[in-house]
């Protein structure tokens, strides 16, 4: 009898599209998928970026043709919203309800279920995202994750330049492994119907973690003495405009950095979809050293 619970015995070889598929996690999740000998698109804004060998559509998430284009054919969707508004996402919906594929949206722990409004609008986006999705009628697979431990490759540059990483104050959260996140999002794109469990699954690291932490994990891993810096509000603020973020980036990344109860917590949901337990940031630290030299 065939083990209906791994994916890579199972006989369903369903195809596959990947949005975000450049990004840190989509990358991660596409290469696990064609181990697994899944067929595999990916939605690229940017031909340049289509990885040789892998099946490509180009085309923004807000466009109603490029998403139809991607969805023909196609299983199930690892969808991201990387935008900072759901207004643009009443298209995708509808080519998705017309498609019908199993939709697994990766949304994030920051979500207050018993809120009216959430504490950011990064974490507004989400909830709609999660409220379009179920009101369409798609029953999506939710994945919600924590800050996820690629978000560290953020501070090269800095790291470059010497021993200080300086940012916004964050509360501590449960920073999680992307290949992680990736492991248990590749369960669910590939599991038959009857082995789907639709979440929201809570995906998070092993412990809490401040942006402290993480400097000291990385000084660890390269040997370097390294220090965060928290600055003041209005600081950060500066600096991230003078860096060239949009505005509504930098005040939602501001306005993430308060504490919140929902992201103050370690659940085991990686290792009930993954089948081991979440990696250490440490962990993350070590495999990733080379990139900051
Ligand atoms: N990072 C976190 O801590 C975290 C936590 C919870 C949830 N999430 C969610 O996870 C998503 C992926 O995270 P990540 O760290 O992998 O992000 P990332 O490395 O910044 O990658 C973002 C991806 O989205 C693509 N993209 C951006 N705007 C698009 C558009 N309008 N249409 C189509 N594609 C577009 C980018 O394509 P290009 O290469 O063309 O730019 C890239 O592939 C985030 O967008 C967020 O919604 C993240």
């Amino acid at each position: 009898m065939p083990d209906t619970t791994n994916p890579t015995s199972s006989p369903y070889r369903p195809s596959i599209l990947v949005t975000g598929a450049t990004g840190n996690l989509g990358r991660e999740i596409v290469d696990r998928l064609q181990a697994h000998g899944a067929r595999v698109r990916c939605l690229v804004r940017d031909q340049a970026d289509a990885r040789p060998g892998v099946e490509s559509v180009v085309g923004d998430l807000r466009e109603a043709g490029a998403v139809r284009d991607a969805l023909v054919d196609i299983d199930a969707v690892f969808l991201i919203w990387p935008l900072l508004d759901s207004a643009p996402a009443h298209d995708l919906i509808t080519e998705l309800t017309t498609a019908a594929p199993r939709v697994v949206y990766l949304s994030s722990t920051a979500i207050d279920d018993g809120a009216a409004r959430q504490s950011d609008p990064i974490v507004q986006v989400h909830a709609d995202m999660e409220a379009l999705l179920h009101d369409a009628g798609l029953r999506p697979v939710v994945l919600r994750s924590d800050t996820l431990a690629s978000n560290a490759r953020g501070w090269v540059q800095q790291l470059r330049a010497g021993d200080v990483v300086s940012g916004p104050e964050t509360a501590r959260t449960a920073v999680v492994d992307e290949r992680d996140v990736a492991d248990a999002a590749v369960t669910v794109l590939l599991a038959p119907d009857d082995h789907l469990n639709h979440g929201p699954h809570v995906l998070t690291g092993p412990e809490l973690l401040s942006r402290a932490d993480q400097i000291a994990h990385l000084g660890a891993a390269l040997r370097r003495d390294l220090r965060f810096q928290a600055l003041p509000a209005d600081l950060a603020r500066s600096r991230m405009l003078a860096d060239g973020r949009p505005e509504p980036l930098v005040e939602a990344l501001i306005a993430a950095s308060v504490w919140r109860p929902e992201s103050n917590r370690v659940t085991d949901h990686v290792e009930r979809l993954a089948g081991r337990p979440a990696g250490t940031f440490a962990r993350w630290a070590i495999d990733h050293a080379a990139e900051f030299n």
